[in-house]
């Protein structure tokens, strides 16, 4: 081959080659050196010119050269042929530098070629089919069979990289896949569907059709094969075994096999699990898979277990889902029936009658309900007392209802009757108690003992609170109930309600007790009927008859007795100025016994009034006055005329009302009054009015005036209020003495009354602005008390100088104190 075509070629292979040494991508000096090519090149490629060192002048070729790689003598090494990774995979050659002598100048060095996989191989099935099994209800996802393809390609390229897949399933029903397998691995599996569809009696055997492609995840070129591959599915025999029964109470010997299970390849290992947390678990299983009850069972106590037997593997993982197990313990007859844990007791009226339902005993049996074991006949064995008559109850035999059986009951015959009662299943009899109370009913009336009680005469001032007579009527209900209890009601003859009757709780005896005085002048006979009743209702059918009433006669008896007024206290109102002689009132009284009554007045302490004495009537003897007593109050007497001459009393008040009969006077002395001498102002003083008559319904409005027209000139009255008044100076001018000036007070009241009072003002000479005070004494505000020994003291040294001067205020000497207080109170103005 001519080197000159070589060359052509040689650019476009080293391109595709790779790994060189860093000197020179195509040529360089000889050393080791390592070349990756793809397998399947064309031929005649070169891969490297190895440049020769003198005194090396061609090079030489060993190694695994396979017939393929050649050197060239100027360095050139190339392959012949293409190359094939299945065949191999690396070239280990070795290039050796001569020298012209054809002697070793240099190496041999290491030349490694790496061949390259490309995709030329296609997968393939190791069998042409596949045959498994697999038991039905496997476990999802647990491989039964596999199926193994190989690639010759390079496994660390894609190029050899498998992917299986299940193409077909047939049959498939609803499109649903009960197989699976794992890409990567070929392993067959079931899934969830398949686990519990599959059914070797539906459909024995699948046909799969199951591909593997190379080339990895990669889409694209990718050679491929596939297989079919032929399931066969076995029954299953991990299943669940028929629910168990076991009789109770069994005598045999234990353990007693009663089920079993299976796995479906021996060598598993089984246990129990149970569902419910159980005091005691009476089953084990071998390691046949065999399950045993351990011990005799008690329906009574529990009537029914559920547990779970598992199988494992010798790994201790479970092969398959746990089996339930069931087990019912069967009822034998073996408890006897049993009385009600508390005494059976029974009311029974006296009149209940003979067909009603008196009461249930239910007696209980342990054994399965429904069943002979259970079912239970009640029967009357014996009854104490036997009287009146045996057999007085009867029990329906399956329900245990009891009835009267003859006749009502009495409780004069028993109060109670104990009854044995024999309770029976299929083979146990136990005897029970039944206790049946007789309740008493108010079916009996009270029964007076006489019918007439006779006559009584008794005085009409009989005390009340006495016992006239005692009564008696019995009752044969039960004693000291409200069937036999007894009330008396008086139900004629004393309409007046003079009586009463009081019933002895121990005895039931009356005792009729007089609650009113009795009036021989409304009912001097009385014709009395007593009845004798029971709180309690009777019951239906009985009622009271004529035995239960009696009767009585009272006579009253005339006593003589004082008139009565018709009311304690009389009441009359006038006014206080009525005429003397004016009828103020009347008083009425009668006499029981119908005799006349004469009236007189007592304690008429003002002998303000009179009164007729035969017909009440009262009149005023004298002017009355209201300010002086308000209500006035007399006794009034009224007096039998002839006869024992017996009186009684009353009260008669007189109340007076107001008039306007009061002129207004000064409200208090104003003897002190005074203003200081010589005026440098005009002054004033205050002064208050008030009137004696009835205040209360007005306010006082008086209004004032001077009492002379004459005085107009130097005086001046003004009104403050309803009660007070200003009186003022007109001027300065005045005399150092007492000046009395007339006022004119009305009361504006109808009538208006009217008075004139003196009002003495005094001038004087004033010290500090006060009358009759020593200068300079008392430098501070003089307290009342201070003024008032001041007063006294310069009274008793100057008394008969101011005697001459004040001789009209000498009379009241006695009130200085007063005329001081005053003196503040009223005080003259400053100047
Ligand atoms: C598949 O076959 C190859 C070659 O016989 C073997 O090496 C490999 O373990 C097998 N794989 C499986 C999963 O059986
Ligand atoms: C192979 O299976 C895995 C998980 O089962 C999945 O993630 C992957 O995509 C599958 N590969 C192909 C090529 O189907
Ligand atoms: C079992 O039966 C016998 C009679 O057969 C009885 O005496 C015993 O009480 C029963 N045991 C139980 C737990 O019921
Ligand atoms: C019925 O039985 C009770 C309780 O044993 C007893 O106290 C009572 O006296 C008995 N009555 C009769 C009438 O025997
Ligand atoms: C009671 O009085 C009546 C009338 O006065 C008289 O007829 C009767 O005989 C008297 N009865 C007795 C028992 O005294
Ligand atoms: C009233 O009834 C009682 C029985 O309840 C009877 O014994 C009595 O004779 C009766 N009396 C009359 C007057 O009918
Ligand atoms: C006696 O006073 C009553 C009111 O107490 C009166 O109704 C009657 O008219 C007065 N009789 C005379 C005669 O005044
Ligand atoms: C009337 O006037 C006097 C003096 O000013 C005063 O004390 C009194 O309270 C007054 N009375 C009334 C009812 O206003």
């Amino acid at each position: 081959m001519a080197p000159a075509h070589l060359r052509s070629l040689c650019l476009l292979a080293l391109y595709l080659t790779t790994g060189y040494g860093q000197e020179s991508r195509f040529s360089g000096p000889l050393k080791p050196m390592t070349f990756s090519i793809f397998e399947g090149q064309e031929h005649n490629q070169i891969i490297f010119q190895f440049k020769a060192q003198p005194p090396a002048v061609t090079f030489k070729l060993t190694g695994e050269t396979d017939g393929i790689f050649q050197i060239e003598p100027d360095g050139l090494l190339y392959h012949t042929k293409a190359l094939d990774r299945e065949t191999r995979a690396f070239h280990k050659l070795e290039v050796s530098a001569l020298d012209a002598k054809g002697a070793t100048v240099e190496g041999p060095v290491p030349i490694t070629i790496e061949v390259k996989d490309i995709n030329d191989n296609q997968p393939t099935f190791l069998e042409s089919k596949y045959e498994g099994s697999v038991r039905q209800n496997s476990r999802p996802g647990k491989p039964f069979m596999y199926v193994n393809a190989t690639d010759l390609d390079d496994p660390a390229t894609p190029n050899g990289q498998l992917t299986y897949q299940i193409v077909m399933q047939l049959p498939k029903v609803n499109e649903v896949m009960y197989f699976q397998i794992n890409n990567k691995t070929g392993a067959i599996s079931l899934t969830r569907e398949g686990s519990k569809e599959l059914d070797p009696i539906k459909n024995p055997s699948y046909n799969l059709v199951v591909s593997v492609k190379d080339m990895g995840d990669q889409a694209g070129n990718s050679f491929s094969d596939s297989v079919p591959v032929v399931i066969t599915v076995k029954e299953n025999i991990w299943k669940t075994p028929e629910p168990v029964q076991i009789v109770e109470n069994s005598t045999d010997p234990h353990p007693v096999k009663i089920t079993q299970v299976r796995w479906n390849e021996p060598g598993a290992q089984y246990s129990l699990v149970e569902k419910e947390k159980l005091p005691r678990f009476p089953f084990s299983i071998d390691q046949e898979g065999d399950i045993y009850v351990t011990q005799p069972l008690d329906r009574e106590e529990k009537d029914a277990y559920v547990f779970y037997a598992v199988a494992k593997d010798e790994f201790g993982k479970p092969l398959a889902i746990p089996l339930e197990i069931f087990v019912k313990v069967k009822d034998i007859n073996d408890n006897p029936p049993t009385c009600p844990p508390t005494a059976t007791v029974f009311e029974v009226q006296e009149n209940e009658g003979i067909v009603s339902d008196i009461g249930t005993l239910i007696a209980h049996d342990m054994d399965e309900a429904n069943t002979v074991n259970s079912v239970l006949q009640y029967k009357i064995v014996d009854q104490i007392p036997p009287y009146p008559k045996e057999g007085l109850f009867l029990v329906q035999t399956y329900t245990g209802v009891f009835q009267l059986a003859k006749q009502s009951l009495k409780k004069q015959d028993s109060p109670q009757y104990n009854l044995t009662v024999e309770v029976s299943d299929n083979d146990f009899k136990t005897l029970c108690h039944v206790q049946i109370n007789v309740i008493d009913i108010n079916d009996e009336i009270p029964i007076f003992k006489k019918s007439d009680y006779g006559n009584l005469t008794l005085p009409e001032n009989t005390a009340i609170g006495s016992t006239i007579l005692t009564i008696q009527a019995t009752d044969a209900d039960e004693p000291f109930t409200g069937s036999s209890k007894i009330l008396y009601r008086i139900t004629q003859g004393d309409d007046e309600g003079c009586l009463r009757v009081d019933t002895d709780p121990q005895t039931n005896a009356g005792y009729v007790i007089i609650k009113k005085p009795l009036d021989f002048e409304t009912t001097p006979i009385h014709n009395i009927v007593f009845q004798a009743e029971n709180p309690e209702p009777l019951v239906r059918g009985v009622q009271y008859n004529a035995s239960s009433f009696a009767t009585f006669t009272l006579f009253v008896i005339n006593v003589n007795e004082a008139p009565q007024f018709s009311q304690h206290i009389f009441q009359a109102k006038v006014s206080e100025d009525v005429a003397k002689g004016t009828q103020v009132g009347n008083v009425t009284a009668k006499d029981p016994e119908g005799l006349d009554v004469s009236y007189s007045l007592r304690g008429d302490r003002r002998s303000w009034l009179k009164i007729d004495p035969v017909t009440g009537r009262i009149f005023s003897a004298a002017p009355l006055d209201r300010e002086t007593e308000s209500l006035y109050r007399v006794q009034v007497v009224a007096t039998e005329v002839g006869g024992s001459s017996l009186s009684s009393t009353a009260e008669f008040h007189l109340m007076l009302m107001d008039v306007n009969d009061n002129p207004p006077r000064l409200a208090k002395d104003y003897t002190g009054l005074s203003l200081c001498h010589p005026l440098k102002q005009p002054g004033s003083l205050i002064f208050e009015a008030t009137d004696d008559d009835q205040l209360s319904f007005r306010c006082p409005q008086f209004t004032f005036s001077l009492g002379s027209e004459s005085l107009q000139k130097d005086w001046e009255v003004s009104k403050i209020n309803g009660t007070y008044a200003r009186l003022s100076t007109k001027h300065t001018n005045f005399e150092e003495r007492v000046y009395d000036i007339p006022i004119r007070i009305n009361d504006g009241g109808r009538p208006p009354l009217e008075r004139t009072v003196s009002l003495p003002v005094t001038f004087c000479t004033c010290t500090e602005g006060s009358c009759f005070r020593p200068a300079g004494h008392h430098p501070g505000m003089p307290t009342v008390g201070m003024a008032v020994g001041i007063l006294l003291t310069t009274f008793l040294v100057i008394g008969i100088i101011l005697a001459a001067a004040f001789i009209q205020i000498k009379k009241n000497k006695g009130t200085d104190n007063v005329e001081s207080a005053q003196t503040s109170e009223a005080r003259p103005l400053r100047t």
